[in-house]
């Protein structure tokens, strides 16, 4: 390590949340690592031009490169993911061979003194470096590198998840992603929340809507049986019959030593060979059971035999459990990775989403429905705060109008309406000409068509519907007086649709045993659900934001597949 490169200073204090750069004049190193992060120059508010004259370290990747004046040095653009800008990088051919450098994806750490580019020249650049010495190179070959510095589209980095990461759009998305889970946590943590950790494998379904994928080692054991038999054949009923002729003789062999009163040892010998006689026969006849195929009682799949003694499956929801402590704790919430095997191929739904869902124990429908927007509010105003740069970003590539639309949502209270009169609204427009594919009336589930039109075209902002017809709810949405709606709300936001889907709970004994059964669930695995309505009941109510779905409002972006690191998606689960 250079005694050169300055002290290590609290960097992250000063710039690890946004533009607020320090604008001190000795520049600051990155923990755990010899470098200065790139953000810690670049997103100062004086743009890095009061570090001028400063020697430091930097590493990151070559966006571009190009030699200039005849290959006496050359110019590269160095990005390391602090920020989405990049640093200019200076090199003189004296100090380094150029063309290894030039390459779109090479690796570099150079050390070099922080110059004021040469007045005149038009550049954005406040600041850039002057390499003194290369201290590491990590090449790549152009003719391979499967990014080149052309524009790529998300579609066709769908194919590189390893290597998108690299490119200034996923690389802002992940930087957004960040800051929104950070936000999360600080909102619901500012509002006395505590974080509660659920179950990722489950033995309930809490949206009954049977599409969960299934854990067991049933299949694994089955194909390894079925190999091993194909090596090792079970015993046929002939070798069962020799093997209990064998412990027949055994035995005979035994009862006559013992009638000629033969010595002790003779004896003892002779009944060990019994005994092991016995055994083989045990383990012959075990091994004669075995069948190929998953084991089965009554005709169907013996579970108890898998490796939690039942059917397991992958959480849809981890709604259920944290249930459980909003009834003990008060106001809690779970925030990580859901399952669902629904045959979506839209650009909206994905096989594994991450959920945040607060859960709020003395808490109505109202306060449900005051803390989704609040949530959401809080979630854009963060954004505009702490990554505006990487918003600009997304602004220029994708969406011109997401930095507006975070400043409207975060400024606007969110439009609120019950089902039935969203229905009336929906109808209205049809009579007047708008055309929808499915059909509008009272007790449908709306589809994405109808929620887009409401929030994008009626109300032009955040939504949120409320009061839907039980038919189409889940089993624990409390049931309204009228006894033909329940306390359900779901925000719809443009570009999305349903971004929230939350409700009221049934805290009532005798309703939520009712609306199991109405639902055609079995009571039983539900048992432990229904004692929470049993000992100590309360009030409550919860929701659940697609976090995928949030960055794609934030953000713009079309297709959900590209704002989640690895998209799991039908057909496809790369890495
Ligand atoms: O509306 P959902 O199904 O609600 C629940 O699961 C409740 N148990 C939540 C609760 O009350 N605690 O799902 C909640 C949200 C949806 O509004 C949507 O944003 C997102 O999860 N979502 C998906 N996101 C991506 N891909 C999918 N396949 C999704 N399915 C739901
Ligand atoms: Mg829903």
């Amino acid at each position: 390590m250079s005694d050169e490169i300055s002290p290590p200073a609290d960097q992250l204090a000063s710039v690890s949340l946004g533009n607020d750069g320090s604008s001190s004049s000795t520049v600051q190193k990155a923990k755990f690592s010899d470098r200065v992060l790139i953000r810690s120059i670049l997103g100062r508010p004086d743009g890095g031009a009061g570090l001028a004259g400063q020697k430091v370290r930097i590493g990151g990747w070559v966006k571009t490169g190009r030699e200039q004046g005849k290959g006496t040095f050359a110019f590269l653009e160095v990005n390391d993911g602090s920020c989405p800008a990049n640093l200019q990088v200076m090199v003189e051919s004296s100090v380094s061979d150029l063309s290894p450098l030039v390459a779109t994806g090479t690796c570099v750490i150079v050390d070099g003194v922080l110059k004021m580019p040469p007045a005149g020249k038009g550049t954005k650049q406040k600041i850039e470096l002057s390499v003194e010495k290369v201290i590491h190179l990590g090449p790549v070959d152009p003719a391979k590198y499967p990014l080149p510095k052309t524009k790529l589209t998300l579609e066709f980095l769908r194919d590189y998840l390893h290597l998108r990461s690299r490119t200034n759009s996923i690389s802002a998305v992940a930087r957004i992603r960040n800051a929104l889970a950070f936000a999360t946590h600080c909102f619901f943590q500012e509002y006395g929340f505590l974080y509660i950790h659920t179950p990722i494998i489950t033995t309930s379904d809490c949206e009954g809507a049977g599409e969960m994928f299934q854990v067991t080692t049933l299949i694994n054991e089955m194909e390894k049986l079925e190999r091993e038999l194909i090596q090792n054949p079970p015993p046929t009923e002939a070798d069962v019959e020799a093997a209990k002729l064998f412990v027949k003789e055994k035995g005979e062999a035994v009862a006559q030593l013992k009638a000629a009163k033969a010595s002790k040892e003779e004896i003892t010998a002779s009944v060990a060979e019994l005994t092991k006689a016995k055994e083989t026969l045990a383990m012959v006849e075990e091994r004669s059971k075995l069948k190929p195929g998953l084991p089965k009682k009554d005709g169907k799949i013996d579970y108890s035999k898998d490796f939690f003694g039942r059917q397991a499956f992958l959480t849809v929801s981890g709604q259920l459990q944290v249930e459980t402590y909003a009834c003990a704790l008060s106001s809690v919430y779970t925030f990580g990775p859901t399952f669902r095997a629904e045959n979506s191929h839209t650009s909206r739904h994905l096989a594994e989403f991450w959920m945040v869902e607060p859960e709020l124990a003395f808490a109505d429908l109202q306060d449900d429905m005051n803390c989704a927007e609040a949530y959401v509010r809080y979630m854009c105003q963060w954004l505009l705060e702490k990554c505006y740069d990487d918003m600009e970003l997304i602004a220029k590539n994708f969406d011109k109008e997401c930095i507006d639309r975070l400043k409207l949502v975060a400024s606007t209270p969110f439009g609120r309406v019950t089902y039935t009169e969203a229905i009336k609204l929906l109808q209205e427009a049809v009579a007047k000409g708008k055309k929808f594919e499915n059909n509008v009336e009272w007790g449908i589930d709306l589809a994405s068509e109808h929620e887009r039109y409401l929030t994008e075209v009626i109300f032009q902002k955040p939504l949120i519907v409320y009061n839907y017809p039980k038919g189409i709810k889940a089993f624990y949405m409390r049931l309204n007086d009228d006894k033909e709606t329940v306390a359900a709300m779901d925000v719809l936001v443009p570009k999305v649709g349903e971004l929230i889907g939350g409700s009221q709970r049934e805290e009532r004994y005798d309703g939520i045993k009712e609306r199991i059964e109405e639902s055609g669930l079995p009571i039983e695995p539900y048992e432990w659900y229904i004692d929470l309505r049993r000992y100590g009941t309360v009030k409550h109510c919860g929701f659940g934001l697609g976090f995928e779905r949030m960055i794609l409002f934030a953000t713009g972006i079309d297709n959900i597949r590209d704002v989640i690191p690895f998209p799991r998606y039908p057909g496809r689960a790369d890495l």
